[in-house]
């Protein structure tokens, strides 16, 4: 039976860089959930109602993800849904999600997720609508769930007993189907697809070794059957596989911080050949070769340098993209192979366009985000497959890959500072003071090297036409080192403040330089010109990637 519930809008839910993160404790209050889910299916509704559509539904298995599952699972019957499919005990990696909104022809999907933010009852929950794309909805319908969560009034629900998401099958709830399908089958299908899992195969029969960090988060499952199950590496190979709901106590987030176990590993004496690590949905990725980081942005160049090593790519890529605070380094390749390189804001959602127009088939984020055409989301394991088949088909160690590299192209030298959990208004007013110097910085001299640009970056959508503006400020200086200052939108408490830098290196003597020395004269720049220090107390940055 469908009943109505009354209701009040409730501040605050305007979706920011990837759908609404909250803590979960917000999202436990009355009516929260239901209100922002309301506001979704009120903001993507089509002309006839949703009758007779699908509709995906998981998570990455953090804590209030199988209770918020049973809500959204009513609130979809009642709306008209004929069918729901629901990934096993609530599970969907994001890119798995988006894998199967793209092959079942859903109408869309609800991801459950907070990323790589901590979980647990303490920590963090979120939300967001992929459309039939398999992607983030795009601004223009974020900003349409967020107008409606401000005057919602009423929402509707059917009652009906929670559906048992453990147990693969038809369920269902009111006059909807729910399919609780498993959570790995079709994402590694469309893997097999992409690469050759018999060259792979051999390459581990061959010897080659690797630890993949699922960090206790949703990657698990998807990396005990893909690397040991399907490609034989040996038992072991994935480490902290088991999803858990608080993620061990951890945080999520393959970094150098929160990754330190593998990273030690990589760096130890006993290193396999190659390290990687997911974060908490599955769409992030960490590369460390045995000795050697390599940053988000150079990954994302030797994917797209190499692409053609996967069968997938064979054939060469259409045009790549990176978001703004992203290295350049992609750049150098796409100039090198002839094809398009677009530059959007932060955000995967800014990439869907020009994905689905086929104008690039390669993109990735500083944020440790790369992905193609084969779905929609960014894709962690994915990136180690597509590593390990260059490491496969070159027979070249990370470390060596990595100097041929910058050898050709040069080296970007590239670091971002993030400080965490300031008070809003401190961050605000240092985005403020380095935003009113702007427009009267070209041409002035910032400890000794003159500035060459300076704006707050928007983005004109070449498919939609659609713009996007305060996108993050950029400091760019001749000779193409560049300082650019963001506000993250993804944080839960307080503000983060981003200062992402970069300089180039052409010279292949000086190639080996560690990354803080090689970027000190830039990083006091970018210290004394915000007055991070003097405006929000902070000294240090409080992680440094
Ligand atoms: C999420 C998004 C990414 C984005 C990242 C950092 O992971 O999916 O596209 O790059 O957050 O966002 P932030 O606003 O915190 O810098
Ligand atoms: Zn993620």
């Amino acid at each position: 039976m469908k009943i109505t519930i009354q209701t009040q809008p409730i501040s605050g839910m305007k979706p920011g860089t990837s759908g609404l993160r909250k803590k979960v404790t917000v999202f436990q209050q009355p009516h929260y959930l239901a209100n922002f889910v309301a506001s979704i299916f009120a903001a993507v509704k089509p002309e006839g109602g949703f009758t007779g559509k699908t509709l995906v539904v998981g998570g990455d298995g953090r804590y209030f993800n199988l209770e918020a599952i049973q809500v959204v699972l009513r609130m979809a019957a009642a709306q008209g849904f004929a069918r729901v499919l629901v990934g096993q005990h609530g599970i969907l990696s994001t890119p798995a999600a988006s894998c199967v909104i793209r092959k079942y022809k859903a109408f869309g999907g609800i991801i459950l997720s907070a990323s790589h933010n901590s979980g647990g009852p303490e920590g963090d929950f979120g939300i967001k609508f992929n459309g039939d794309n398999g992607g983030p909805a795009p601004e223009k319908i974020t900003d349409a769930i967020y107008e409606y969560s401000t005057h919602i009034t009423a929402y509707d629900m059917v009652e009906a007993a929670d559906v048992d998401v453990g147990r693969i099958g038809m369920h269902t709830v009111g006059d909807m189907t729910v399919e609780v399908i498993d959570s790995v089958v079709d994402y590694q299908e469309l893997m097999q697809q992409l690469f050759d899992f018999d060259v792979l195969r051999a390459f581990f029969k061959s010897g080659f070794t690797m630890k993949f960090d699922a960090m206790h988060a949703v990657t698990g499952p998807y990396a005990h059957a893909i690397f040991e199950d399907a490609l034989g590496a040996a038992k072991g190979t994935v480490m902290n596989g088991t999803p858990s709901p608080d993620f061990n106590g951890h945080h999520p987030d393959p970094n150098l911080v929160h990754a330190k176990e593998l990273y030690d590993i990589m760096m130890g004496e006993h290193a396999p050949d190659f390290g990687a690590a997911s974060d908490g949905d599955g769409d992030r990725n960490l590369i460390i070769g045995r000795d050697m980081f390599v940053s988000p942005s150079d990954s994302l160049a030797v994917l797209a340098a190499n692409a053609t090593c996967a069968p997938a790519y064979a054939k060469g890529l259409a045009g790549v993209a990176r978001s703004m605070p992203t290295s350049g380094a992609v750049d150098r390749v796409a100039a090198a192979l002839g094809v398009e390189c677009f530059e959007t804001p932060t955000g995967w959602k800014f990439f869907g366009n020009l994905l689905d127009a086929g104008r690039i088939t390669l993109c990735g984020e500083e944020s440790a985000g790369t992905g193609s055409d084969h779905v929609r989301e960014k894709d962690g394991v994915w990136a180690v497959l597509l590593w390990i088949s260059i490491l496969a088909k070159r027979r070249m160690s990370v470390v060596d890959i990595m100097k041929e590299h910058w050898a050709t192209y040069g080296r970007n030298y590239y670091t971002r500072h993030d400080y965490e959990e300031v008070e809003t208004e401190a961050a605000n007013s240092v985005m403020n003071h380095i935003k009113a110097q702007l427009p009267t910085l070209v041409g002035q001299s910032l400890g000794g090297l003159k500035v060459a640009a300076a704006d707050d970056f928007s983005y004109l959508d070449p498919i939609d036409g659609s713009v996007s503006n305060n996108q993050g400020l950029r400091v760019v200086f001749e000779g193409g080192s560049r300082i650019v200052y963001r506000l993250s939108g993804t944080g839960t408490s307080g503000a983060t403040i981003r200062v992402y830098i970069e300089r180039y290196e052409a010279d292949p003597a000086l190639h080996d330089l560690d990354t803080q020395v090689a970027l000190s004269g830039l990083i006091a720049i970018a210290n004394d010109f915000s007055q991070i220090a003097q405006k929000t107390g902070r000294l240090q940055p409080t992680v440094i990637t």
